[in-house]
């Protein structure tokens, strides 16, 4: 990484690393704050976790080069929008959507794509919803955009999207096709096992406030 670069390049990379981490805080703090106030006005969290990492060096060289983007600093900022990524774990579907639109209603927040992978799941059965989004970040001397990446799944989703992200770095697996088939059917059943969990929630709900 270092010989590719100039000493002045690689302040740039730093810097430009600070101002990711800096978005990314500002994220999630804000969905921090909703999370407290909606946790009092409901009595439980509309989110069980939250986790946050920024893209590695390694992984940021990796992704430019398989897209045929030729490294520099200025490159990542334009061309990558995942170097900042949160994802939020929620207890069931309705709060994604529900936190999704508090938090873009926020003015100082501007989206800039979406992918419902809930609605519409990928191919494999994988669900999630992706947003990209522009914070900006108050700096000494100016203010300054950034992308963040968030993805909000259920505890049932995300518990999917590990296991099928283990299974598929397994290489040389026999019977491919008919392992694809099964992994898709599991996120078939989890999407009903989310819906019921959810209508139980609802059942509980309307019955203690009778
Ligand atoms: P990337 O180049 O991977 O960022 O793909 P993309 O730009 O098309 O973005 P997309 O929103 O589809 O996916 C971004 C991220 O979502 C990935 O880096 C994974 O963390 C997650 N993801 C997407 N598809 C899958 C999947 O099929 N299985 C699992 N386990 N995770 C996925
Ligand atoms: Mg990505």
């Amino acid at each position: 990484f270092k010989d590719c670069f100039d000493s002045g390049e690689i302040r740039k990379f730093r810097e430009l690393m600070m101002y990711y981490e800096c978005a990314m805080l500002e994220v999630k703090t804000k969905l921090d704050v909703l999370n407290k106030e909606l946790a009092l006005k409901k009595s439980r969290n509309p989110f069980e976790s939250i986790k946050c990492r920024i893209k590695t060096p390694e992984s940021i060289v990796e992704k430019l080069a398989r897209r045929g983007i030729e490294f520099s600093v200025d490159n990542i900022e334009k061309e990558l929008n995942d170097i900042a990524g949160i994802s939020v774990i929620c207890s069931f579907p309705d709060d994604i959507y529900e936190l999704i639109d508090y938090l873009l209603e926020q003015d100082d927040i501007r989206l800039i794509a979406i992918k419902d992978y809930i609605k519409n799941p990928k191919p494999n059965g994988y669900r999630s919803v992706h947003l990209i989004i522009e914070v900006p970040i108050f700096l000494t001397d100016m203010k300054k955009p950034m992308r963040v990446e968030v993805q909000f799944r259920t505890i049932a989703m995300d518990f999917w999207a590990s296991l099928e992200h283990k299974l598929k770095y397994k290489k040389n697996i026999k019977k491919a096709e008919d392992i694809s088939e099964q992994l898709f059917y599991c996120a078939e059943l989890i999407s009903q096992l989310d819906a019921r969990m959810q209508q139980i929630r609802d059942k509980i709900e309307t019955t203690e406030a009778e």
